[in-house]
């Protein structure tokens, strides 16, 4: 049987990459085979050292403006890429060389507080901001526009009066730490030789 091979794209601290790689280091139904970011100075590189997975930036050059990463990722054998606090804007060459095959984790209930800009405590300042009663996490296939592919999963808590962004950000990162990987785990093994159209639709728990 063929293990699906994972590339995770992270800009930050990197708490979901390595959530995801101990996740499929246990249960080997998936490889986490390398962890790459657009920041050399992100602390997730760091976080991965220790582990058994290449860890590396890259630039703007190699993402955007040639095939040097989709020719190495290709080479890994790389299957799906997740994409897991994640900054940058996916090109669309990307796109069509893993069509259905890129993941994304949003920390807010999509369609609400996502596109471009939207990126950690910005997402549940605007949450407060608006008053809202619930947030969530938003696990969507990744297309040309921030934030707006297919829904596959998301999950809910509560936001309550007197949250801060702060604490309202600690509950959707147990929500995140809780199902990604499962989801994950979900997504390669059914997309791994089916057509999109033929993989199952949106839940939501919560
Ligand atoms: C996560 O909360 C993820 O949902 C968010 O960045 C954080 C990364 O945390 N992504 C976005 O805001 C994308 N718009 P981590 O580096 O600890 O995994």
């Amino acid at each position: 049987m063929k293990i699906p091979r994972i590339c995770i794209l992270a800009s930050g601290a990197g708490t979901n990459a390595e959530t995801i790689y101990h996740f499929f280091e246990s249960k080997r139904t998936a490889q986490v085979v390398m962890v790459l970011s657009n920041n050399p100075d992100a602390p997730v590189l760091q976080r991965m050292q220790p582990h058994n997975v290449v860890a590396m930036p890259f630039n703007r050059l190699q993402f955007y403006e040639s095939d040097q990463l989709i020719t190495f990722l290709q080479e890994f054998g790389i299957t799906h890429i997740v994409l897991a606090g994640f900054l940058w804007q996916v090109p669309p060459s990307l796109i069509q060389a893993f069509p259905g095959k890129i993941i994304n984790i949003h920390p807010a209930l999509l369609p609400k507080f996502g596109g471009k800009g939207m990126y950690g405590l910005k997402v549940h300042e605007r949450v407060k901001a608006a008053g809202e009663t619930e947030t969530g996490i938003t696990i969507h296939l990744v297309n040309e526009r921030y934030d707006e592919g297919k829904i596959i999963f998301q999950a809910k808590c509560p936001v309550l009066p007197n949250d801060t962004p702060e604490q309202i950000a600690e509950k959707v990162q147990r929500l995140e730490h809780e199902h990604f990987a499962k989801e994950v785990e979900k997504w390669v093994n059914q997309s791994l030789d089916k057509p999109l159209e033929t993989q199952t639709g949106i839940q939501i728990q919560g």
